[in-house]
């Protein structure tokens, strides 16, 4: 059967006017699990402990870090797909093994500024997903052959509990939209910290 082009007033007759700009074309990407590259990437985002600021509940021990060799805590490997409505962008977060005063190695967290949600999918590595809407927190174990969900309206972050690099595909709607001071102001309800015998979640929600 021969295809033919289907005429302009034809195509996705459920979509309304689309916004002007250039349209994505369909793609494939390689995501490697074993560094944590999305390729073709369209931008790198580096994490180091300076930029961690306010975060950590041990001052002090973060003050300790910086002055030590700033070390990078985790960096994003993000897919040439834009950030606007209607398109799902997706990247590999990989959270180096370590700790701050015993805290986990940790993204910085966010809410989205849109009533979206997201889906996080472990690749290698053991991670949890903390999340907190508020009133109520969650943690997710995070590890390779698991999807979790994150509902709109929860603030999410995720932090490394293993002892090699974590790593997971994040893939949410285009206009999700990051707020990153709500979280340095309200927290994530729990903090987790690793001993020797693994990893200790405490929560921080005052009653
Ligand atoms: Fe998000």
């Amino acid at each position: 059967m021969s295809a033919h082009r289907v005429p302009e007033t034809e195509r996705n007759p459920a979509v309304s006017t689309p916004p002007p700009r250039t349209p994505t074309l369909p793609f494939a990407a390689a995501l490697d699990a074993a560094t944590g590259s999305v390729s073709p990437a369209a931008l790198l985002v580096e994490r180091r402990v300076s930029d961690l600021a306010g975060l950590y509940a041990d001052d002090a021990a973060w003050q300790a870090a910086v002055a030590a060799g700033d070390p990078l805590v985790y960096r994003v490997c993000i897919a040439p797909v834009p950030e606007v409505a209607g398109e799902v962008p997706f990247s590999i977060t990989t959270i180096e093994a370590g700790a701050i005063g015993g805290e986990c190695f940790m993204t910085k967290g966010h809410t989205h500024t849109a009533h979206e949600g997201e889906v996080y999918i472990g690749l290698a590595g053991r991670g949890l997903l903390l999340l907190f809407d508020g009133a109520q927190a969650r943690q997710l174990e995070l590890v390779p052959g698991v999807a979790t969900y994150i509902p709109p309206g929860w603030a999410h972050r995720t932090a490394n509990v293993g002892d090699d690099p974590f790593r997971f595909l994040s893939v949410y709607p285009g206009d999700a939209g990051h707020d990153y001071e709500w979280v340095l102001r309200h927290g994530m309800g729990a903090r987790v910290y690793r001993d020797g015998s693994g990893q200790q979640v405490v929560s921080t929600i005052q009653s």
